[in-house]
């Protein structure tokens, strides 16, 4: 069953269906039926949600199977999730700025009319004005947290306040890309209580493995069926299943605290730093009295942060490295300064 939200021009359609969903792998068949080229492990499609990254998936995030669809890293769900339910030159989406491009970006992709909200000064959502900003014609609410680039994460009773607002209305996304590492736990265990709820993790982050784009979208059952229509139909493929299974056997939490601390220090001791912002994520937002200055000098000396003066005022966004770029950067600031 779809979602009765699902864009109406692709309710009477099926999702693709290949060859091996129409006869499962048995080692009894001679199999001629997908135009491949047997050669190796690599030569067969793989399937369309393999059943064992599926499986550890499930188990890490600790949500049913019916209620999680892989995707090609959360940036294919966010896209996916668009196209399946935003009717173009119709609907609207809700976003709250500072915030991640991408929601903004695919929803112009896909002619949808972006109401931008923007964040309180302490980087919160004010229900007031989301209430009074909300619009029939919204197909969906983008909630970041924690937040991209603000690095805090939204208040939970927020979240709440807000799924209660939007039941019946439309549909909320919760982006917890960077929920690791953060002290609040994730939305998932609230499928049931919002349906309209849906959650987006990824393996990007925490995990270290943004090369393998490995996504999740959780869900409602009949939304996961409804997105299935407009995926890829073979989003992941074999090289990548198999490295992300090979990581998730070994995955041990690293020393990533302690190197978040110590670039903290070493940011809250830079001169040419005003603010730091308070980080549940893996990077920190803070303010310079001279941005231009400390961007370039750091490049000039070879390390590349990220410029968000556009995003916000005077400010520069730094990822938390590994111990060795972390060294470097901590080395270099100081350099400077
Ligand atoms: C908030 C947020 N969501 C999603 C993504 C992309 O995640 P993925 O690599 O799973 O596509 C990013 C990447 O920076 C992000 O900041």
């Amino acid at each position: 069953m779809t979602h009765p939200f699902l864009r109406k021009d692709l309710q009477a359609l099926s999702p693709y269906s290949s060859a091996r969903s129409l006869y499962e792998s048995s080692n009894n068949l001679c199999y001629l039926d997908a135009n491949e080229y047997k050669l190796n492990i690599y030569s067969s499609y793989p399937e369309p949600q393999p059943p064992e990254l599926k499986k550890a998936l499930c188990q890490l995030y600790g949500v049913n199977e019916q209620n999680l669809l892989i995707t090609r890293g959360i940036d294919e769900g966010i896209d996916c999730f668009l196209r399946t339910f935003g009717e173009p030159k119709k609907d609207a989406i809700v976003v709250f700025e500072p915030t991640y491009d991408l929601y903004r970006l695919s929803a112009q992709i896909q002619q949808l009319e972006v109401i931008n909200i923007p964040l309180e000064n302490n980087f919160q959502i004010d229900m007031d004005i989301f209430e009074s900003s909300f619009r029939d014609h919204v197909k969906c609410v983008f909630v970041c947290s924690p937040n991209n680039p603000t690095g805090n994460s939204i208040k939970q009773e927020t979240i709440h306040s807000l799924l209660n607002f939007c039941k019946d209305k439309c549909l909320v996304v919760v982006d917890e890309a960077y929920i690791e590492f953060s002290e609040y736990p994730s939305f998932t265990d609230f499928l049931e209580k919002y349906p309209h709820l849906v959650v987006m993790r990824t393996l990007s982050k925490a995990h270290g493995l943004a090369g393998a784009r490995c996504g999740s979208v959780i869900a409602e059952e009949s939304i996961l069926n409804s997105l299935k229509i407009t995926l890829a139909p073979y989003p992941i493929a074999t090289p990548a299943t198999k490295a992300i299974i090979e990581h998730l056997n070994h995955f041990n939490k690293s020393h990533f605290l302690s190197q978040k601390l110590k670039v903290h220090r070493a940011l809250k001791n830079c001169p040419l730093v005003s603010r730091v912002y308070e980080s549940d994520a893996n990077f920190y937002l803070f303010e310079s009295t001279q941005p231009d200055f400390l961007f370039n000098t750091l490049l000039e000396n070879g390390v590349l942060i990220r410029d968000r003066q556009k995003k916000k005022m005077n400010c520069l966004r730094v990822s938390i490295g590994n111990e060795a770029q972390n060294n470097i950067f901590i080395k270099t600031l100081r350099s400077i300064t």
